[in-house]
This record gives C-alpha cells, structure tokens and sequence, in this order.
C-alpha cells in the first residue's frame, strides 16, 4: 500500500502520475483539506500535521509514503524520516536542478507557496543545484486556495499569474519550475501567458521523476488491485465531486471509496 498525502487536492498531480506509473499498486490518498493551504502556515504546525498523517498512513499499513507537496516536503521531510525509518519516504521537492542544468539563458524562476519561498530547504537547493544560474524565488499567495475551490479559471488568478509571469519572461528567464503541487492544475493559464513571449521557456512539473523515484523504491511492485481509497478532513463529497473538474476523470473510475477521517 502506498500512502500518498498533501494540504489537499495538489497532490492528485502527483497520485495520477504515480498511478500511471504502478497500475497494480494500492494508494491512500489523503487529502488534508480542513487544514489548507499549508503554504501561509507555520513551520511547526505544518510538522505537526505531517507526522500525524505520517503515523495514521503507517498504521494503516502503508509500505511508503509519498509526501505529494512540496510545502510539507520542505518543512518535515526530515522528521517524518527520522520517525518512520522502515517505510520508504518520498518528498516532492521543487525542481530546481532540472531546471538550472536544462536552462539556456541561464535564468530560471520557482513558483510557490509563501512557506516554501521562505525555507531554508529551498535556499539550500538553489546553493546545491543552482549556482551557475540566477534564480527569481516567486511566492504565489491564493493560487493554492482557488486551485482547491476548483476555480480554475478564475479571472484574478489570470491577472495575476500573468503579472508575475511577464516580468521573468522579459528578463530572460527560460525554465518556470512549479514548486507547489497544486500548481500542475494551473499549466492551462501559464501555459498560454508563456506563449504570448518569445522565449520559448519551459514549466518544469516534476511529477513524473517523483513516480519514477517510487517505482525504484517500491518493493510490492505487481502486487494489489489498483485501487485507490480516497481519505480527506473535510467533507468526503468536495473530494470526489473534485476530479472530474481537475480533469482526472480516468483516476476517478479508480477510486473505491471515499471517507471523512479525524486526524
Ligand atoms: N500542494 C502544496 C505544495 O506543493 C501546498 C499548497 C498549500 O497548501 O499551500 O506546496
């Protein structure tokens, strides 16, 4: 069983991915919506919320753990492993060095949440990974927000991505990295922004180098149903009635069940 958890729905980029990529594996995903978005809330709190899904996931019997966010990736990671050292671990950080090694102009921009613009851990991947590239850190307040509304083409969000986006577009900057999950929801507003420019740059979504990192870790690997049960903090029918309008219309006919759990 593979535990998948985010702040809410961002994480179900990452879930379809990691579906896609074992079809035979079994998933909890937990969607931590009573408590979102994570990004304007403290360190401390968004650990604590960590290790207790952490320790519900494992005692449910989950052989690992995909922390399916970038914002509780980069505040808890590191307790959530010293906690659960026999479960395999994997965080969802943003994709700084693809972008910095594949960028031409040598400018590279990250989108996030305001927890993780400010983490030390995003600091420290830029230092490890991005030295030869200058780097524009963007925090993106709301968009997580709208993203778990499902208003996705909310015309304020439209505004605004444009103006964040145009200035990096004009100074050069060739790789956009999504460092927040919730933000592969939005590709369909960046995406034409980036377009109206001609500098050809590129979103860089790492979802899929996450589930390929899974299917290397996971030891089951053709075992299980293929089924997905579905575990939120708020209200169970937000969750379903949610993927048809993230477009995961296929991870829907997946899902066996749907429950409101007290975490
Ligand atoms: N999806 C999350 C991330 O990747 C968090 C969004 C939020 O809750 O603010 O950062």
């Amino acid at each position: 069983m593979i535990g998948v958890f985010d702040s809410g729905l961002g994480g179900l980029s990452v879930l379809d991915a990691l579906v896609a990529a074992l079809p035979n594996a079994d998933f909890i995903y937990f969607a931590d919506s009573a408590n979102s978005p994570y990004g304007n809330k403290s360190e401390a709190f968004i650990q604590s919320r960590v290790l207790a899904i952490g320790d519900y996931l494992a005692d449910s019997g989950c052989t690992m753990i995909v922390v399916a966010c970038n914002t509780a990736t980069v505040a808890a990671i590191q307790a959530l492993r010293s906690r659960h050292t026999s479960i395999a671990i994997v965080g969802v950080e943003p994709g700084i060095k693809p972008a910095a090694l594949s960028s031409v102009s040598r400018k590279i921009a990250v989108l996030a949440t305001e927890a993780t613009a400010k983490s030390d851990r995003l600091a420290h991947l830029i230092t490890a990974h991005a030295q030869a590239v200058s780097v524009d850190i963007v925090a993106c307040p709301g968009w997580a927000t709208l993203v778990e509304q499902c208003d996705l083409n909310d015309s304020s969000l439209t505004k605004d991505a444009a103006a964040r986006l145009l200035p990096l577009l004009e100074s050069g900057v060739d790789r956009i990295v999504l460092g927040c999950t919730h933000y592969s929801f939005l590709t369909h507003i960046l995406q034409p922004i980036i377009d109206t420019s001609d500098n050809n740059a590129t979103l860089v979504d790492v979802s899929e180098a996450i589930a390929r990192q899974a299917v290397r870790l996971h030891q089951d690997n053709g075992r299980g149903g293929g089924s997905i049960r579905l575990l939120t903090t708020d209200q169970p029918k937000r969750l379903i009635d949610a993927l048809p309008l993230l477009g995961l219309d296929l991870l829907a006919t997946r899902v066996h069940s749907v429950e409101r759990v007290a975490v």
